[in-house]
């Protein structure tokens, strides 16, 4: 099986490569341009393997990202490469309209032209996975929950973006053929997370001593799933998901934030007791503007079509991922020497209301 995967030197992306290497022993080429998210320091445990190959290279650049398809010539696309993070997107948008679309139109265009050479059992084996969020579906009120069928409703130039390649994928299947297969996720957490994300940065915030800051109430809620957790999923999905169809994927782990943190600082208490309760170190801070209220996934076509199951709930992942934290400072300290946690997303002057 020989698999490119975009984005591969990030938080999920990793993730992904790390179990198609070293678990399933695939043949993959691990496309990412390194942006402030990617370091290669995610894939140390793959220094090794002759079955991991890497190419530093931009998804919108036609011309590289072609030539690695005509060269490594893939059985599977699994497209993970996106700028990611809310707060950046409401700063800077541009970067997210140009990679999340431009660069997942080029993916698919570059793809199509592959697949047209192909025949056969090879031409009908091929699949592009587009890999996006359930941030798509917009917020939901206090009950239900998000189904493939949920329409599309996103607040944030990052899900808008993100919508929008959904969009350009499946459309490529229904007017080209392409095979794709479209995954909706909800939030992860877990190692090698960029510590500008909540969970990460609240780990090292706490053992820094420096303030926890809680959005608005802290009531929005939010679905964790371990990475890991993700990786499995991703890589059913694309064995086994039909054509031109959606796969929510989620653990069935709704948190409010405030017991997100509040968590996070108890298992602080006890790791690192010295620096006794964390949770005098909680601020709230205004609030994101657009800030969705809730999501939560129905994940019952993965689990009952695919069989697919989460095996971390949220109360052994966090403590695996505190412990990772803690024990691994060679990997989050040059990337914190780089952002040092500092607020991101806000607009000058009044947070615009909620309709
Ligand atoms: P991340 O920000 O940690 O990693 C993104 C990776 O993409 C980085 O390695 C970066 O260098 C690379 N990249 C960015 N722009 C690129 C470009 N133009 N060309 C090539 N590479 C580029 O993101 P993540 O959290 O790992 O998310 C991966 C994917 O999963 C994204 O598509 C995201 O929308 C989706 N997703 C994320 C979550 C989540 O909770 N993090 C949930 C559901 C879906
Ligand atoms: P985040 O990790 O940015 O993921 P997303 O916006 O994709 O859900 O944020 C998770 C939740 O935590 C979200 O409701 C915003 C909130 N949040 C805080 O309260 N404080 C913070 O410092 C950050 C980064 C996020």
């Amino acid at each position: 099986m020989r698999v490119i995967v975009t984005g591969g030197a990030g938080f999920i992306g990793s993730a992904v490569v790390r179990h198609l290497v070293l678990d399933k022993g695939y043949e993959v080429l691990n496309i990412d341009k390194l942006t402030y998210a990617g370091t290669l320091s995610s894939l140390a445990s793959l220094d090794n393997q002759a079955n991991h190959r890497f190419l530093q290279a931009d998804i919108c650049d036609r011309n590289a990202i072609q030539e690695a398809f005509d060269t490594f010539r893939p059985d599977r696309v699994m497209h993970l490469a996106a700028e990611s993070h809310v707060d950046r997107s409401i700063t800077g948008a541009a970067d997210f309209v140009q990679t999340n679309v431009i660069g997942s139109f080029t993916m698919l265009e570059s793809a199509r032209a592959y697949w047209n050479t192909l025949a056969g059992d090879a031409k009908a084996a091929f699949r592009f996975l587009h890999v996006s969020t359930d941030e798509v579906y917009g917020s939901l009120g206090e009950n239900g929950l998000f189904t493939e069928t949920t329409p599309y409703d996103p607040s944030s130039p990052y899900s808008a973006s993100k919508a929008a390649s959904d969009h350009l994928a499946k459309a490529w299947t229904r007017t080209y053929g392409l095979p794709v297969v479209v995954s909706n996720c909800s939030n992860n957490y877990g190692p090698y997370h960029f510590p500008e994300k909540l969970i990460p940065l609240v780990i090292l915030n706490a053992l820094h001593g420096k303030s926890l800051p809680i959005y608005g109430s802290g009531s929005n809620i939010r679905d964790w799933l371990y990475v890991e957790d993700h990786a499995r999923a991703l890589d059913l999905i694309a064995e086994r998901g039909a054509i031109g169809e959606t796969y929510n994927v989620g653990g069935r782990n709704e948190r409010r934030n405030v017991d997100v943190v509040t968590r996070i600082c108890e298992l602080m208490d006890k790791f690192r007791p010295q620096g006794k309760p964390h949770s005098q170190l909680i601020e709230y801070v205004a609030d994101r503007p657009g800030h969705d209220a809730r999501y939560a996934i129905d994940a019952t076509r993965l689990e009952t079509e695919l069989g697919w199951k989460a095996l971390e709930n949220f109360d052994t992942g966090i403590e695996k991922t505190v412990r990772w934290y803690l024990d691994n400072e060679w990997w989050w300290q040059p990337l914190r020497d780089g952002y040092d946690g500092r607020r991101l997303g806000l607009l000058q002057g009044e947070v615009p209301k909620k309709s």
